[in-house]
Protein backbone atom coordinates (compact mmCIF):
# COMPACT_ATOMS: atom_id res chain seq x y z
CA UNK A 1 0.00 0.00 0.00
CA UNK A 2 1.73 3.53 -1.13
CA UNK A 3 0.97 6.67 1.59
CA UNK A 4 3.01 9.13 2.92
CA UNK A 5 6.68 8.59 3.57
CA UNK A 6 6.46 9.19 7.13
CA UNK A 7 9.64 9.37 9.84
CA UNK A 8 9.21 8.53 13.52
CA UNK A 9 11.32 9.06 16.63
CA UNK A 10 10.76 7.21 19.75
CA UNK A 11 12.46 8.58 23.48
CA UNK A 12 9.57 7.80 25.70
CA UNK A 13 11.86 5.37 28.22
CA UNK A 14 14.98 3.79 27.47
CA UNK A 15 14.84 2.84 23.74
CA UNK A 16 15.85 5.34 20.75
CA UNK A 17 13.77 4.27 18.56
CA UNK A 18 13.56 5.76 14.41
CA UNK A 19 11.48 3.95 12.32
CA UNK A 20 10.08 4.59 8.41
CA UNK A 21 7.26 3.77 7.23
CA UNK A 22 5.63 4.28 3.77
CA UNK A 23 1.44 3.95 4.31
CA UNK A 24 1.15 0.53 6.35
CA UNK A 25 4.86 -0.70 4.84
CA UNK A 26 7.08 -0.78 7.20
CA UNK A 27 10.84 0.88 5.95
CA UNK A 28 13.48 0.24 8.53
CA UNK A 29 12.83 0.58 12.27
CA UNK A 30 15.96 1.02 14.24
CA UNK A 31 16.27 0.78 17.69
CA UNK A 32 19.43 1.38 20.00
CA UNK A 33 19.04 0.38 23.70
CA UNK A 34 20.14 2.01 27.07
CA UNK A 35 18.82 -1.11 28.91
CA UNK A 36 22.10 -2.76 29.93
CA UNK A 37 23.18 0.80 31.80
CA UNK A 38 20.32 0.74 33.68
CA UNK A 39 20.61 -3.12 34.75
CA UNK A 40 22.76 -2.64 37.56
CA UNK A 41 20.20 -0.11 38.94
CA UNK A 42 17.34 -2.12 38.71
CA UNK A 43 15.12 0.15 36.64
CA UNK A 44 15.61 3.08 34.28
CA UNK A 45 17.47 5.73 35.50
CA UNK A 46 15.73 8.60 33.69
CA UNK A 47 18.88 10.95 33.67
CA UNK A 48 20.63 7.93 32.20
CA UNK A 49 18.08 7.38 29.41
CA UNK A 50 18.22 11.05 28.71
CA UNK A 51 21.91 11.43 28.23
CA UNK A 52 21.72 7.66 26.51
CA UNK A 53 19.11 9.54 23.98
CA UNK A 54 21.18 12.29 22.91
CA UNK A 55 24.01 10.20 22.15
CA UNK A 56 21.93 8.11 20.18
CA UNK A 57 19.80 9.85 18.64
CA UNK A 58 21.82 10.31 15.24
CA UNK A 59 23.33 7.61 14.94
CA UNK A 60 19.95 5.39 14.90
CA UNK A 61 18.49 8.17 12.31
CA UNK A 62 21.60 7.41 10.21
CA UNK A 63 21.21 3.72 10.31
CA UNK A 64 17.35 4.17 9.34
CA UNK A 65 18.10 6.35 6.15
CA UNK A 66 20.46 3.71 5.23
CA UNK A 67 18.18 0.76 6.03
CA UNK A 68 15.17 2.01 4.16
CA UNK A 69 17.37 3.63 1.70
CA UNK A 70 15.91 7.03 2.11
CA UNK A 71 17.31 10.40 2.15
CA UNK A 72 15.81 12.69 5.02
CA UNK A 73 14.53 15.29 2.06
CA UNK A 74 12.05 12.63 0.86
CA UNK A 75 10.17 12.18 4.31
CA UNK A 76 7.08 13.86 4.05
CA UNK A 77 6.45 14.15 7.49
CA UNK A 78 7.93 13.54 10.82
CA UNK A 79 6.20 11.87 13.67
CA UNK A 80 7.34 12.04 17.76
CA UNK A 81 6.02 10.80 20.92
CA UNK A 82 5.12 14.01 22.33
CA UNK A 83 4.28 11.69 25.77
CA UNK A 84 3.37 10.01 28.10
CA UNK A 85 7.03 8.80 28.91
CA UNK A 86 9.44 10.33 31.02
CA UNK A 87 10.28 14.04 30.69
CA UNK A 88 14.02 14.32 29.87
CA UNK A 89 13.93 11.33 27.80
CA UNK A 90 11.03 12.51 25.97
CA UNK A 91 12.30 16.01 25.80
CA UNK A 92 15.59 14.53 23.36
CA UNK A 93 12.89 12.92 20.84
CA UNK A 94 11.04 15.73 20.61
CA UNK A 95 13.88 18.53 20.08
CA UNK A 96 15.20 16.33 17.93
CA UNK A 97 12.11 15.92 15.75
CA UNK A 98 11.34 19.70 16.14
CA UNK A 99 14.54 20.65 14.49
CA UNK A 100 14.51 17.83 11.36
CA UNK A 101 11.05 19.52 10.48
CA UNK A 102 12.18 23.25 10.63
CA UNK A 103 15.35 21.87 8.59
CA UNK A 104 13.68 19.62 5.95
CA UNK A 105 10.47 22.01 5.93
CA UNK A 106 7.85 19.07 6.67
CA UNK A 107 5.24 18.65 8.90
CA UNK A 108 5.43 17.80 12.43
CA UNK A 109 2.98 15.30 14.47
CA UNK A 110 3.09 14.92 18.24
CA UNK A 111 1.65 11.73 19.00
CA UNK A 112 0.84 9.72 22.12
CA UNK A 113 2.84 6.70 22.91
CA UNK A 114 0.30 4.07 23.83
CA UNK A 115 -1.99 4.87 20.70
CA UNK A 116 1.44 3.87 18.58
CA UNK A 117 1.38 0.55 20.61
CA UNK A 118 -1.99 -0.22 19.34
CA UNK A 119 -1.33 1.69 16.03
CA UNK A 120 1.96 -0.50 15.30
CA UNK A 121 -0.24 -3.90 14.43
CA UNK A 122 -1.45 -1.78 10.96
CA UNK A 123 2.20 -2.68 10.01
CA UNK A 124 1.69 -6.03 10.05
CA UNK A 125 -2.69 -7.11 9.93
CA UNK A 126 -3.32 -4.12 7.90
CA UNK A 127 -6.36 -1.44 8.68
CA UNK A 128 -7.43 -1.57 12.32
CA UNK A 129 -11.24 -3.06 12.55
CA UNK A 130 -12.44 -0.21 14.78
CA UNK A 131 -13.86 -0.64 16.84
CA UNK A 132 -11.74 -3.07 18.80
CA UNK A 133 -10.76 -3.36 22.30
CA UNK A 134 -6.99 -3.33 23.10
CA UNK A 135 -4.88 -4.88 26.01
CA UNK A 136 -1.65 -2.32 26.93
CA UNK A 137 0.73 -3.87 28.83
CA UNK A 138 4.04 -2.57 29.34
CA UNK A 139 6.53 -1.57 31.76
CA UNK A 140 4.76 1.57 33.14
CA UNK A 141 1.00 0.97 31.69
CA UNK A 142 -1.44 -1.73 31.63
CA UNK A 143 -5.27 -0.70 30.26
CA UNK A 144 -7.71 -1.87 28.38
CA UNK A 145 -8.91 1.04 25.80
CA UNK A 146 -11.91 0.67 23.42
CA UNK A 147 -10.79 1.79 20.15
CA UNK A 148 -12.71 3.89 17.75
CA UNK A 149 -10.35 6.19 16.05
CA UNK A 150 -6.39 5.15 16.71
CA UNK A 151 -5.73 8.58 15.56
CA UNK A 152 -8.11 10.56 17.67
CA UNK A 153 -9.18 12.68 15.06
CA UNK A 154 -13.00 11.71 14.95
CA UNK A 155 -15.47 11.16 17.47
CA UNK A 156 -14.66 8.88 20.78
CA UNK A 157 -11.14 8.56 19.41
CA UNK A 158 -9.66 6.01 22.76
CA UNK A 159 -11.80 5.21 25.42
CA UNK A 160 -9.79 3.74 28.88
CA UNK A 161 -12.23 1.28 30.01
CA UNK A 162 -10.14 -0.14 32.20
CA UNK A 163 -6.29 0.21 34.34
CA UNK A 164 -4.09 -0.95 36.77
CA UNK A 165 -4.88 1.03 39.97
CA UNK A 166 -1.19 0.34 40.96
CA UNK A 167 2.14 -1.63 39.10
CA UNK A 168 1.71 -2.01 35.67
CA UNK A 169 2.46 -5.57 34.16
CA UNK A 170 5.53 -5.11 32.76
CA UNK A 171 6.39 -3.35 36.38
CA UNK A 172 5.29 -6.80 38.17
CA UNK A 173 7.40 -8.86 35.99
CA UNK A 174 10.73 -6.67 36.81
CA UNK A 175 10.22 -6.48 40.47
CA UNK A 176 9.37 -9.89 41.02
CA UNK A 177 12.37 -10.94 38.79
CA UNK A 178 14.56 -8.61 41.29
CA UNK A 179 13.50 -10.27 44.11
CA UNK A 180 13.87 -13.60 43.09
CA UNK A 181 17.68 -12.37 42.06
CA UNK A 182 16.94 -12.35 38.34
CA UNK A 183 18.19 -9.60 36.07
CA UNK A 184 16.73 -6.22 34.53
CA UNK A 185 14.57 -6.46 32.58
CA UNK A 186 12.60 -9.14 33.96
CA UNK A 187 10.11 -9.80 31.63
CA UNK A 188 12.03 -12.06 29.26
CA UNK A 189 13.41 -13.29 31.46
CA UNK A 190 10.65 -14.82 33.62
CA UNK A 191 9.49 -15.48 30.26
CA UNK A 192 11.94 -17.86 29.62
CA UNK A 193 12.18 -18.75 33.32
CA UNK A 194 9.02 -20.61 33.48
CA UNK A 195 9.14 -23.93 33.00
CA UNK A 196 7.46 -25.19 35.67
CA UNK A 197 4.03 -25.99 37.31
CA UNK A 198 1.88 -23.03 36.12
CA UNK A 199 -0.16 -24.56 39.20
CA UNK A 200 2.55 -25.25 41.48
CA UNK A 201 1.67 -22.22 43.70
CA UNK A 202 -1.96 -20.86 43.86
CA UNK A 203 -0.65 -16.85 43.57
CA UNK A 204 -3.69 -13.87 43.87
CA UNK A 205 -5.46 -13.12 41.14
CA UNK A 206 -6.01 -9.39 41.54
CA UNK A 207 -9.64 -7.33 41.44
CA UNK A 208 -11.66 -10.59 40.54
CA UNK A 209 -13.40 -11.42 42.85
CA UNK A 210 -17.73 -10.63 42.29
CA UNK A 211 -17.17 -7.87 45.07
CA UNK A 212 -13.77 -6.55 43.23
CA UNK A 213 -15.61 -6.89 39.82
CA UNK A 214 -18.42 -4.54 40.90
CA UNK A 215 -16.29 -1.52 40.61
CA UNK A 216 -13.25 -2.81 38.83
CA UNK A 217 -14.25 -5.16 36.42
CA UNK A 218 -11.68 -3.91 33.76
CA UNK A 219 -8.77 -2.95 36.05
CA UNK A 220 -6.06 -4.75 37.06
CA UNK A 221 -3.67 -5.16 40.21
CA UNK A 222 -0.65 -6.64 40.37
CA UNK A 223 1.32 -5.11 43.77
CA UNK A 224 -0.85 -7.56 46.17
CA UNK A 225 0.49 -11.02 43.82
CA UNK A 226 4.30 -9.11 44.00
CA UNK A 227 4.18 -9.52 47.52
CA UNK A 228 2.64 -12.56 47.89
CA UNK A 229 5.71 -13.84 45.45
CA UNK A 230 7.89 -12.23 48.43
CA UNK A 231 6.03 -14.24 51.30
CA UNK A 232 6.18 -17.39 49.56
CA UNK A 233 10.00 -16.93 48.88
CA UNK A 234 10.75 -15.52 52.21
CA UNK A 235 8.77 -18.47 54.18
CA UNK A 236 10.57 -20.91 52.23
CA UNK A 237 14.00 -19.50 52.68
CA UNK A 238 13.25 -19.24 56.47
CA UNK A 239 12.24 -22.70 56.53
CA UNK A 240 15.90 -23.51 54.69
CA UNK A 241 14.11 -25.12 51.71
CA UNK A 242 14.92 -24.18 48.39
CA UNK A 243 13.06 -21.96 45.57
CA UNK A 244 12.69 -23.71 42.79
CA UNK A 245 12.41 -21.18 40.02
CA UNK A 246 10.89 -22.70 37.20
CA UNK A 247 7.67 -23.26 39.24
CA UNK A 248 7.68 -19.62 41.10
CA UNK A 249 8.09 -17.91 37.88
CA UNK A 250 5.63 -20.26 36.02
CA UNK A 251 2.91 -19.77 38.89
CA UNK A 252 3.39 -15.96 39.09
CA UNK A 253 3.14 -15.72 35.23
CA UNK A 254 0.07 -17.73 35.32
CA UNK A 255 -1.22 -15.57 37.84
CA UNK A 256 -0.41 -11.99 35.56
CA UNK A 257 -1.62 -13.92 32.41
CA UNK A 258 -4.97 -15.73 33.23
CA UNK A 259 -6.02 -12.01 34.46
CA UNK A 260 -5.00 -9.68 31.81
CA UNK A 261 -6.68 -12.41 29.09
CA UNK A 262 -10.08 -13.29 31.16
CA UNK A 263 -10.47 -9.19 31.53
CA UNK A 264 -9.51 -8.51 27.40
CA UNK A 265 -11.81 -10.96 26.49
CA UNK A 266 -14.34 -9.62 28.86
CA UNK A 267 -14.01 -6.45 27.64
CA UNK A 268 -14.54 -7.28 23.97
CA UNK A 269 -17.58 -8.96 25.12
CA UNK A 270 -19.16 -6.32 27.07
CA UNK A 271 -18.34 -4.01 24.32
CA UNK A 272 -19.16 -6.30 21.58
CA UNK A 273 -15.78 -5.89 19.57
CA UNK A 274 -15.24 -8.73 17.80
CA UNK A 275 -11.57 -7.58 17.33
CA UNK A 276 -8.94 -7.91 20.24
CA UNK A 277 -5.36 -6.46 19.72
CA UNK A 278 -2.27 -6.36 22.28
CA UNK A 279 0.57 -4.29 22.52
CA UNK A 280 3.68 -3.57 24.56
CA UNK A 281 6.26 -4.90 26.21
CA UNK A 282 4.66 -7.96 28.39
CA UNK A 283 2.31 -8.86 24.82
CA UNK A 284 5.78 -9.94 23.55
CA UNK A 285 5.23 -12.54 26.49
CA UNK A 286 4.42 -15.91 25.34
CA UNK A 287 1.97 -17.51 27.72
CA UNK A 288 -0.01 -14.59 27.41
CA UNK A 289 -0.28 -15.01 23.63
CA UNK A 290 -1.24 -18.77 24.12
CA UNK A 291 -4.10 -17.72 27.04
CA UNK A 292 -5.22 -15.15 24.74
CA UNK A 293 -5.33 -16.88 21.59
CA UNK A 294 -6.83 -19.91 23.69
CA UNK A 295 -9.77 -17.93 25.15
CA UNK A 296 -10.27 -15.30 22.56
CA UNK A 297 -11.63 -18.23 20.13
CA UNK A 298 -13.34 -19.98 22.49
CA UNK A 299 -15.31 -16.47 22.91
CA UNK A 300 -15.26 -15.99 19.18
CA UNK A 301 -13.04 -12.99 18.94
CA UNK A 302 -10.00 -12.36 16.41
CA UNK A 303 -6.89 -11.80 18.24
CA UNK A 304 -4.54 -9.55 16.19
CA UNK A 305 -0.73 -10.01 17.63
CA UNK A 306 2.52 -7.83 16.38
CA UNK A 307 5.26 -9.64 16.27
CA UNK A 308 7.25 -9.39 19.99
CA UNK A 309 9.76 -7.01 18.09
CA UNK A 310 6.98 -4.54 17.45
CA UNK A 311 6.16 -4.62 21.12
CA UNK A 312 8.80 -3.16 22.50
CA UNK A 313 9.22 0.07 22.01
CA UNK A 314 10.00 1.30 18.59
CA UNK A 315 10.23 4.27 16.36
CA UNK A 316 8.16 2.31 13.70
CA UNK A 317 4.81 2.88 15.89
CA UNK A 318 5.62 6.49 15.88
CA UNK A 319 5.70 6.56 12.32
CA UNK A 320 2.91 4.58 11.49
CA UNK A 321 0.18 6.57 13.97
CA UNK A 322 1.28 9.92 12.11
CA UNK A 323 0.01 8.31 8.96
CA UNK A 324 -3.02 7.24 10.66
CA UNK A 325 -3.66 11.17 11.95
CA UNK A 326 -2.35 12.03 8.45
CA UNK A 327 -4.51 10.14 6.77
CA UNK A 328 -7.84 10.95 9.00
CA UNK A 329 -6.98 14.68 7.93
CA UNK A 330 -5.28 15.55 11.63
CA UNK A 331 -3.81 19.34 12.21
CA UNK A 332 0.19 19.34 12.57
CA UNK A 333 1.62 20.54 16.04
CA UNK A 334 2.79 23.42 15.60
CA UNK A 335 6.88 24.97 16.49
CA UNK A 336 5.37 24.99 20.38
CA UNK A 337 4.75 21.52 20.34
CA UNK A 338 6.03 20.23 23.88
CA UNK A 339 6.91 17.17 25.60
CA UNK A 340 3.91 15.81 28.36
CA UNK A 341 4.94 13.32 30.28
CA UNK A 342 1.62 12.91 31.56
CA UNK A 343 -0.37 12.56 28.30
CA UNK A 344 -3.66 10.62 29.04
O1 LIG B 1 6.59 -1.26 26.06
P1 LIG B 1 7.93 -1.42 26.68
O2 LIG B 1 9.08 -1.82 25.79
O3 LIG B 1 8.37 -0.10 27.41
C1 LIG B 1 7.47 0.66 28.16
O4 LIG B 1 6.82 1.56 27.56
O5 LIG B 1 7.34 0.35 29.37
O6 LIG B 1 7.77 -2.50 27.88
C2 LIG B 1 8.83 -2.86 28.72
C3 LIG B 1 8.29 -3.87 29.74
C4 LIG B 1 9.30 -4.27 30.80
O7 LIG B 1 8.69 -4.20 32.08
C5 LIG B 1 9.68 -5.71 30.45
O8 LIG B 1 10.03 -6.49 31.58
C6 LIG B 1 8.39 -6.20 29.81
O9 LIG B 1 7.91 -5.10 29.07
N1 LIG B 1 8.59 -7.34 28.89
C7 LIG B 1 8.04 -8.56 29.09
C8 LIG B 1 8.52 -9.40 28.04
N2 LIG B 1 9.33 -8.64 27.23
C9 LIG B 1 9.36 -7.39 27.77
N3 LIG B 1 7.23 -9.01 30.05
C10 LIG B 1 6.85 -10.31 30.00
N4 LIG B 1 7.26 -11.16 29.05
C11 LIG B 1 8.09 -10.77 28.05
N5 LIG B 1 8.49 -11.64 27.12
ZN1 LIG C 1 5.97 1.53 25.54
Amino acid sequence: MSGPLVLGIESSCDETGVGIVRGHELLANEVASSVEEHARFGGVVPEIASRAHLEAMLPTLERACTTADVDLTEVDAIAVTAGPGLMGALVVGVAAAKALAYALDKPLYGVNHLAGHVAVDLLEHGPLPEPCVALLVSGGHTSLLLVDDIAGVRGRGITELGATIDDAAGEAYDKVARLLGLPYPGGPVIDRAATGDPRAIAFPRGLTSPRDLERHRFDFSFSGLKSAVARWVETRERAGLDVPLPDVAASFQEAVCDVLSAKAVDACLATGAQHLLIGGGVAANGRLRALLAERAAAAGITLRTPRPGLCTDNGAMIAVLGTEVIRAGGRPSGPELGADSGLP
